[in-house]
């Protein structure tokens, strides 16, 4: 604990770069900063507004735009809505059937462009075989899916019918699989017999045959994507090419209560049990909207956006699903891995279809750096103009590669801050609006209300560390944890309980102007000669090294200062491995960037780290490493291998003092 003249977090990195937006970008902006004053001035006003994006069937009743019995909301009471008719049949109406919803991109190189009516009448067929299947409203749906169009319609086709889906990654296991159709009560089950990934077909069927047994599953809609023989269960298991599609295109699409639920995604969660995170429709999908509207300036009739993130993450439910397709987008969607065939895959692409807008993860960006900046030389990246980074924090120095090397420093960084919990981007820059800083995701949007705040719960003064909080409810909210209410007051209400605020988990700090930036996860905190010390500023000290690409760090037991900072590091692809020389300049290269607190006690080069499948760094397995711990559980590895070949490398680990 800390004490009172302590601060909860120590401010140790500045960084002093500064972008004001380009003029073009700032005359053309779909959002001015006059929305932060029409926010602040009337915050439901403002959310009431931005819901008449969508169309309704029924208007939500004047006084109930939010019902707030703290820590439940319900937004646009009375609204009732069909989110897929928002998604897709409202711009056929309009006259943009010809227009391409998603151009899809196959890792092996096959391509389908689907406009919009197309995508309306595959939804509707898939809404109608789910209906043949025994789908009905309230259901849950299960989709264990590759990134296949198919994915994107199953979403719509529950959403059509108001069947809730919960999605698993397409990575995830048999077991982690079984625990959620579980958890969720689903019957239902869309999968495929498999998708391409690293240039091979990767089978998913044979896992979830694995995870249904013993569940509630009676039904199994399988998509043929690979062509691999795959075991079909006669009365159980039906292929999506013979169910769907002989079905009618004519499916009417039922209105729902603003409050309907629309999915349950599980947080992979680095300990515990998943938590099933709710959803609803109406402040769903306004949200979703609105920040896609906002914060990548999207303009539908311009722009080629392409959300990089998998559909089996929140950012693929909201800014690949529903976000863009309820802004009438056209978009791009690619299957497979940015190495296959060749590393300049996510470039070539872009250069294809004229990409606008690139929505990717720190991770990916600096495994680009470490790959090199020749390789997205060779590519015409011109049509880009806004770029965005979701996941973690982003390191100033991995900011600066991916504005100059990939946006040729015309484009502007988005850095959206948000969370499977909060369901849509809540503290962003406004790419018209804002001068950005390298690093930092600077503050909350126009209707959200964030603060960081002390131990106490008192907002700490600008250059001060401590909780981020978020002290208003918003349109996306979760709702709950499914089936557990109590969870759901614990885990997000119970910390700052007095204040009412939601607490999110992360660290943050304000700078002297109280732009807001993020510092991993509280619990990675490292304590340090009781100075608390955020892995994200070492980590972004270690990457401002030339010679680093990637770069992860962990507090270990030490009997002198508490914890002792333990650093993994990636080289850059043109940095050779520097020995026990380079150890030592990165170590003082980190205390002249942030102060020799931060100093590490010490420092391997590795191959790789740890990392879930959305590409967060598992700190707590590097932990167990730098505690000369057995492993815990490994089973939400992106990669389960890499664990070896840290293992490995430690073995001819260089240690420093
Ligand atoms: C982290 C992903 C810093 C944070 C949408 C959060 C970020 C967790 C950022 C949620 C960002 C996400 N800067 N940290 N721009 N975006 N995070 O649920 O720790 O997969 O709490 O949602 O990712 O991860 P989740």
């Amino acid at each position: 604990m800390t004490s009172p003249d302590q601060p909860t977090l120590d401010n140790l990195s500045s960084e002093t770069r500064r972008f004001p937006p380009p003029p073009e970008i700032a005359e053309h902006a779909n959002v001015r900063a006059d929305a932060y004053e029409q926010a602040d001035a009337d915050r439901l006003g403002f959310w009431a507004e931005q819901a008449r994006r969508l169309d309704w069937a029924q208007p939500w009743d004047d006084d109930k735009v939010l019902e707030w019995d703290p820590p439940f909301a319900k937004w646009f009471g009375g609204g009732k809505l069909n989110v897929a008719y928002n998604c897709v049949d409202r711009h056929v109406e309009a006259g943009y059937g010809d227009k391409v919803a998603i151009h899809w991109e196959g890792e092996p190189g096959d391509t389908r462009s689907i406009t919009y009516a197309q995508l309306q009448d595959e939804v509707s067929k898939a809404a109608n075989a789910l209906i043949e299947l025994g789908v009905r409203t309230g259901d849950r749906v299960m989709i264990y899916l590759p990134m296949i169009p198919e994915a994107a319609i199953a979403f719509l086709a529950c959403a059509r019918l108001g069947a809730p889906h919960s999605v698993v990654f397409g990575g995830f296991s048999a077991d982690a699989l079984r625990s959620r159709i579980d958890d969720v009560g689903a019957k239902v089950l869309i999968t495929s017999d498999g998708g391409y990934r690293r240039g091979k077909p990767s089978a998913l069927k044979p896992n979830a045959d694995e995870a249904m047994e013993g569940t509630a599953i009676e039904k199994v809609l399988v998509v043929r994507r690979t062509g691999e023989e795959v075991p079909m269960r006669d009365g159980r298991d039906v292929w999506w090419h013979d169910v769907v599609d002989r079905q009618s295109t004519e499916h009417t699409p039922e209105a729902f209560d603003a409050e309907h639920p629309l999915f349950i995604l599980y947080t992979s969660g680095t300990t515990a049990k998943p938590k099933g995170i709710l959803h609803t429709s109406g402040g769903y999908l306004t949200q979703t909207s609105w920040t896609h509207h906002a914060v990548f300036d999207h303009k539908p009739d311009s722009d080629v956006y392409w959300c990089a993130a998998d559909i089996g993450w929140v950012t693929g439910h909201s800014y690949i699903v529903y976000g863009p397709l309820a802004n009438r987008a056209t978009q791009v969607m690619y299957e497979g891995t940015p190495d296959t065939p060749h590393r300049g895959r996510f470039w070539e692409l872009i250069e294809k279809y004229r990409v606008t807008i690139l929505y990717t993860a720190p991770t990916t960006i600096r495994t680009f750096m470490k790959w090199g900046a020749d390789i997205p030389a060779e590519f015409d990246l011109s049509s880009l103009r806004i770029l965005g980074s979701v996941g973690e924090p982003i390191n100033p120095e991995a900011w600066m590669w991916y504005h100059e090397k990939i946006g040729g420093g015309r484009c502007p960084i988005v850095d959206t801050w948000w969370q499977t919990e909060t369901g849509a981007i809540l503290i962003s820059p406004l790419p018209g609006v804002t001068v950005l800083k390298p690093g930092s995701a600077q503050r909350p949007l126009p209707g959200v209300g964030a603060d960081v705040v002390d131990d106490a719960g008192k907002p700490v003064p600008n250059g001060g560390g401590g909780y981020l909080v978020l002290t208003e409810p918003w349109p996306a909210m979760l709702r709950t944890i499914w089936g557990d209410d109590e969870r759901y007051v614990d885990t997000y209400w119970s910390r700052f309980r007095d204040q009412g605020y939601y607490f999110a988990g992360d660290g943050a700090k304000k700078d002297e102007e109280g732009d807001i930036w993020l510092l991993g996860r509280v619990d990675d905190v490292m304590n340090v000669s009781g100075h608390r010390i955020s892995t994200t500023e070492v980590e972004s000290a270690l990457v401002s090294h030339p010679t680093v690409a990637e770069a992860a760090v962990v507090g270990a037991t030490d009997p002198t200062t508490g914890q002792g900072i333990v650093a993994f590091v990636i080289l850059r692809g043109d940095a050779t491995d520097g020995g026990e020389e380079l150890v030592v300049t990165l170590r003082n290269h980190v205390a002249k960037e942030i102060g020799p607190i931060a100093k590490p006690r010490q420092i391997m080069v590795v191959a790789e780290l740890p990392k879930t499948r959305s590409g967060k760094i598992m700190r707590r397995l590097l932990r167990d490493v730098a505690e000369n711990r057995d492993l815990g559980d490994v089973t939400t590895l992106a990669d389960p291998t890499v664990m070896n070949l840290i293992g490995a490398g430690l073995q001819s680990g260089k240690t420093e003092d």
